[in-house]
């Protein structure tokens, strides 16, 4: 059988590995180009263990055209790229605001020139919610405002789409889909790959399981007096494997799409938002520990609640999100115990 290739970009990266084993699982060929700055070489092994094949691995910097280029020229062929690699903490990129522009924009761009000088068409990229701050009305829809990003890294993430958007405009022949993720949580069901966060995690999911491993002493709940049911801040938190599905959703319509429209956007979540207490109650009873958490002051910079409308991704990706929260905590946690005390 001729399968269809995909290079995946920062597939060795936490929401990069569980979309290859998708797209693995989905009958396609996956090669991956990730230079490794925020990920590990055993996510290859975890990839073969539940899919059986061990996908070929680039280790090149996109900020590198001519390497980019070389790569791609190898697999000429692919009819497509997911574009995840990135620089993604939003308070580092605070305080390193060119090596977040450098690294986000010029791989993108890159890409795309190698896309264009290999007639390779369709691409999905990696967006956020953070695009809309806080909107005014919940839940966000793909037509709500683009507030001004309140970070260099969102920044990124909104120029980026203007990439896409202004390239749309031109005769160009790439055809791409931002997806905006809301707030991915949990791992594949084997616990053979999951989230690695290097150092102090800043995500609440990872913070959660390492302090009930041991390896953090408390987990501070950031602000609990917000204008929500419980007083804490509420988010869309959705499984990596449902939102490795949504690319797989993407991939369908891009290559059934033969519209004049070279451009679109969607959210990805799942339309519920729960409260990080409800996050925590979620995780003590999934894992049957007790959490020790402490309410302390609003972090910087967080908004109080965000929450996807749907609509627009389930009628026209013809994609809904499979996993509950009990399924997110059960699986970090499971994820988190294959990894012991490993940080
Ligand atoms: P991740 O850090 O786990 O994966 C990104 C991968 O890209 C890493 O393996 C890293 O080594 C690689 N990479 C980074 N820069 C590179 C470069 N110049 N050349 C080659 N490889 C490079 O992050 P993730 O959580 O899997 O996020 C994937 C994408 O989704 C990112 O674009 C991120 O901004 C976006 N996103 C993530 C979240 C989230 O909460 N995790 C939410 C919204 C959007
Ligand atoms: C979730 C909630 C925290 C840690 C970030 C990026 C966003 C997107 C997703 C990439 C918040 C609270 C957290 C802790 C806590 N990423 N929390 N104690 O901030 O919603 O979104 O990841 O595009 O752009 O900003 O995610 O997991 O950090 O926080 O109380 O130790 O948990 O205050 O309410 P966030 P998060």
């Amino acid at each position: 059988m001729n399968q269809k290739k995909v290079i995946v970009t920062g597939g060795m990266g936490y929401i990069g590995s569980h979309t290859t084993v998708a797209l693995i699982e989905g009958g396609y060929k996956v090669i991956i180009i990730d230079d490794l700055s925020n990920s590990d070489l055993s996510t290859l092994d975890g990839i073969e263990k539940i899919t059986g094949i061990r996908p070929e691995h680039y280790q090149i910097d996109l900020k590198n055209s001519v390497e980019t280029l070389r790569t791609f020229q190898e697999h000429n062929e692919a009819i497509a790229v997911i574009h995840f690699a990135a620089l993604k903490a939003v308070g580092e990129s605070v305080n390193l605001p060119l090596q977040y522009y450098k690294n986000n924009l010029l791989s993108l761009i890159n890409v795309m020139e190698a896309m264009k000088q290999m007639n390779i068409s369709k691409l999905i990229f990696s967006s956020s919610c953070t695009v809309y701050g806080q909107a005014k009305e919940l839940p966000v829809s793909e037509s709500s405002p683009i507030l001004k990003a309140n970070s260099p890294y969102g920044n990124t993430k909104q120029v980026c789409e203007e990439i896409l958007m202004d390239e749309a405009q031109t005769d160009t022949s790439i055809r791409s889909i931002s997806l905006r993720y809301f707030n991915p949580i949990g791992a594949h069901p084997s616990a053979f790959i999951g989230e690695l966060p290097l150092g102090v995690p800043n995500n609440l999911m990872p913070f959660i399981t390492q302090t009930a491993a041991g390896i953090r002493q408390e987990l501070k709940v950031f602000g609990s007096d917000y204008n929500t049911a419980d007083g804490t801040a509420v988010r869309d938190y959705i499984h990596v494997m449902d939102l490795a599905q949504a690319h797989i959703a993407a991939m369908n319509k891009l290559i059934a799409d033969t519209t004049d429209k070279k451009y679109d956007f969607y959210n990805v979540g799942t339309g519920n938002g729960y409260s990080v207490l409800e996050v925590i109650k979620s995780f003590e009873k999934m894992s049957g520990k007790q959490l020790n958490y402490l309410l302390t002051e609003r972090r910087a910079g967080d908004i109080e609640a965000i929450y996807a409308a749907t609509e627009k991704s389930s009628a026209e990706l013809n994609w809904k999100p499979q996993y509950t929260l009990d399924n997110m905590t059960d699986t970090a946690w499971r994820w988190q115990q294959s990894l012991g005390k490993k940080a």
